[in-house]
């Protein structure tokens, strides 16, 4: 070999070793990049140590195979991690579609930018479990219910969020079964959590849920934040969510739509929530923008019966609804709903603007206590503004049993073309009033300007408002 030739050979072997850096290189810098555009950070009570995609346990994200085995047999395998520092299951864009599964402790559900969960259509994909002990039946049905789309029981540390990935329950065959009276068992929600603690819900979006949405039962210390909601106004009984004899839950900027109450807030029903005694108690309702033309923008009741205390409910906006907050109740319901502050609201087309109902109907059986009166007092409303509205308030108490201590200042009302010619009728009700226009009725007198803060709004904070929200990451491994 002459010189000439080595040389020509050792550049060529040169520049096989430059052109593989420059390779290895640019896959570097593309690994590099794709790593960064598979990590994202998310806000939650707790991150997790182990992570699993819903992909490894054979889910197909196409919106026909149905991935029921893959979430029951992905929280299954991550339920071992429980005392490891718990587990995360990650579902990626795609239409899931599933049955009911349930979730496990020290876990999160994690929906992705366009992931959607989608709700089967098939009744065997839907276990039956009991009817809830405080109600002892189902609330559509006498006897049991289809367990909800996500469940969970006995846990401890639940999180379900995303980057507002999405729930679509596909309720309209429910809808129809229930119009039908085809149902044999209660609907199932989309979300129920039993007897859990230290919950969230977050940065989800929830449509066509066969009945209520979000119901946390038997519960406590839960977040629910960052929620949107929507279902057709005249969807039956599509409640947004509904804190039942549940502790310490703060629940905030959520935007709801939907055939019925956007927060309903209960604790059992007569003669079982009675003896099964278990109050919703310290609530926060934060920055709620509800839409509920049939319904309240919050309810507290009807099913009120092992008590609600300390709701405190404040930047609240509700647009073309019935009712602002509603008190539902009835003879035969018992406990007692007191201790509410709501300030801060304000109605755009209401019907009603206050509306307490004290002859609330809709027993579970004939063998409730016709004479379990509930006690209705301290309830405090300040700080409103609605427009066109029809009628300002309508308040009945019950006969020998009035609802006491209703506060209710700086409001005012403008009402609508057609208004009713008396705005306020008040029944069996006690309490005063304070600036406010049109003018209240004669049970609750008006005191005169010096007044104008007198309904109290609690200065305290509540422990759920000290939970700490840590920045946690996840990194895309599997797609
Ligand atoms: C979730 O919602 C919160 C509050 O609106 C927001 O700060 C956050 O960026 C959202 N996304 C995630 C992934 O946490
Ligand atoms: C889900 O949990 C309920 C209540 O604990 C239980 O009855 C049911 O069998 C569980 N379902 C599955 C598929 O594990
Ligand atoms: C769940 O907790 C409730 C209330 O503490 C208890 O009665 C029930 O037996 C528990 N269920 C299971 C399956 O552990
Ligand atoms: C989440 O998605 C819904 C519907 O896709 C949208 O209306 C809503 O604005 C989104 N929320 C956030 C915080 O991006
Ligand atoms: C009356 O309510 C409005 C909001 O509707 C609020 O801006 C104002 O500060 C309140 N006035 C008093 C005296 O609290
Ligand atoms: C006022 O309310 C009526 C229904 O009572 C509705 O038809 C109308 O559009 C509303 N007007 C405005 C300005 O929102």
């Amino acid at each position: 070999m002459d010189t000439s030739t080595r040389v020509h050979k050792m550049m060529r072997a040169l520049l096989g070793i430059v052109l593989l850096v420059g390779m290895l290189n640019t896959r570097q810098v593309q690994g590099r990049k794709a790593r960064k555009l598979n990590y994202f950070e998310y806000n939650a009570m707790n991150c997790r140590a182990h992570t699993a995609c819903i992909t490894q346990f054979g889910g197909v994200g196409d919106g026909t195979t149905s991935n029921t085995k893959a979430f029951q047999a992905a929280v299954a395998h991550l339920s071992q991690f429980e005392s490891d520092g718990g587990s995360l299951l990650f579902v990626p864009a795609g239409k899931w579609l599933t049955g009911s599964f349930n979730l496990t402790s020290h876990f999160t559900l994690f929906l992705d930018t366009d992931a959607v969960l989608l709700a089967s259509q098939v009744m065997e994909e839907w276990p039956l479990i009991d009817a809830l002990p405080s109600y002892g039946r189902g609330r559509d049905t006498a006897g049991g219910r289809y367990a909800s789309l996500i469940f969970g029981s006995n846990l401890t540390d639940v999180i379900i969020t995303g980057n507002n990935g999405s729930i679509n329950g596909q309720g309209e065959m429910w809808w129809q079964k229930f119009h039908k009276g085809e149902l044999k068992y209660t609907r199932p929600y989309l979300i129920e959590m039993m007897y859990s603690d230290t919950l969230q819900i977050s940065n989800l979006t929830l449509i066509d849920s066969p009945s209520w949405n979000i119901h946390p039962v038997y519960s406590s210390n839960i977040l629910i934040q960052s929620i949107t909601i929507s279902a057709p106004v005249n969807s039956p009984n599509t409640d947004g969510i509904n804190p039942d004899s549940c502790t310490n839950t703060r629940i905030e900027d959520c935007y709801i739509v939907s055939g019925d109450d956007c927060v309903a807030v209960k604790s059992g029903w007569d003669e079982y929530g009675i003896s099964f005694g278990m109050p919703t108690k310290q609530l926060v309702i934060r920055r709620l923008t509800c839409i509920s033309p049939t319904s309240a923008v919050i309810a507290l009741g009807s099913e009120m019966s092992g008590g609600i205390q300390d709701v405190r409910a404040e930047d609240i906006v509700a647009i073309n609804s019935e009712s602002g907050v509603r008190i539902k109740t009835g003879p035969g319901r018992g406990g007692y709903v007191k201790d509410i502050y709501v300030k801060g609201f304000t109605m755009h087309t209401m019907k009603w603007a206050f509306w307490m109902t004290g002859n609330y109907g809709s027993h579970p059986d004939d063998k409730y206590d016709p004479n379990a009166l509930p006690m209705i007092n301290n309830i405090n409303y300040r700080d409103m503004v609605a427009d066109n509205v029809s009628m300002s308030a309508r308040l009945e108490g019950i006969s020998g049993d009035p609802f006491t201590g209703i506060c209710i200042s700086n409001v005012s009302i403008s009402l609508n073309a057609k208004p009713k010619k008396v705005q306020w009728t008040c029944t069996d009700v006690a309490g005063i009033s304070s600036q406010v226009t049109p003018r209240t009725c004669d049970l609750l007198a008006d005191k005169g300007a010096e007044y104008a803060t007198e309904c109290q709004f609690p200065t305290d904070i509540l422990p759920i408002d000290d939970v700490e929200i840590k920045t946690c990451s996840y990194y895309k491994r599997y797609i």
